[in-house]
């Protein structure tokens, strides 16, 4: 039993450690973190599904299901708290969005609800086969790609 938890507290140990790692390129600001936090959960999801699509993993039902699912229980999540005012990329550092976000405010919660009604559809039907997966992703794609545009700092 003492051991199990000094192997947990040893890996939360780690893991505190890895996020003051990950925190040196972004920003100490907790909303900040927890937008960004929310964006790499779409990644990880879209990524699992996009490699599927393309064929370079093999279709699995399942596990296509469950990250269609997460995708849209994150797109779901209320979602208003991750843009205080002054977390702009022109009044601090470690983040990409862009001072636009406030000046259309709430707009971009409209770009938050085209992702949820893209996630909620690829929901439905990413277990139906390889080739409703591969019609449902794009409108997934074009939904980051939506908000992104108009609100995120271009990598270039
Ligand atoms: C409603 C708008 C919106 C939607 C929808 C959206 N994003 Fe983002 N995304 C942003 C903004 C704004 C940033 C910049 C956040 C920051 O740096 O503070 C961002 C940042 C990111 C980042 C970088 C995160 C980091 O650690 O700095 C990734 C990766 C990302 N988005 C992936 C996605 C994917 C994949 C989707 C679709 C499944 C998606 N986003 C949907 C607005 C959006």
């Amino acid at each position: 039993m003492s051991i199990t938890r000094n192997i947990l507290a040893l890996s939360l140990g780690a893991a505190v450690i890895a996020g003051a790692a990950f925190a040196d390129s972004h920003a100490a600001n907790p909303a900040v973190k927890a937008r960004q936090s929310h964006m790499q959960l779409y990644s990880f999801n879209l990524g699992i599904l996009g490699t599927m699509a393309k064929g370079e993993t093999e279709y699995d039902a399942e596990a296509a299901s469950a990250a269609a699912t997460n995708l849209a229980t994150l797109a779901q999540l209320n979602q208003s708290a991750y843009w205080p005012q002054g977390t702009d990329n022109a009044s601090m550092e470690g983040t990409r969005a862009l001072p636009a976000i406030w000046n259309d405010f709430p707009d971009i919660l409209t770009k938050s609800k085209a992702m949820v009604d893209a996630a909620v559809a690829l929901e439905a039907s990413a277990g139906d086969g390889l080739e409703a997966l591969q019609a449902g992703i794009g409108p997934v794609g074009g939904a980051c790609g939506g908000c992104h545009k108009p609100y995120r700092q271009s990598n270039n």
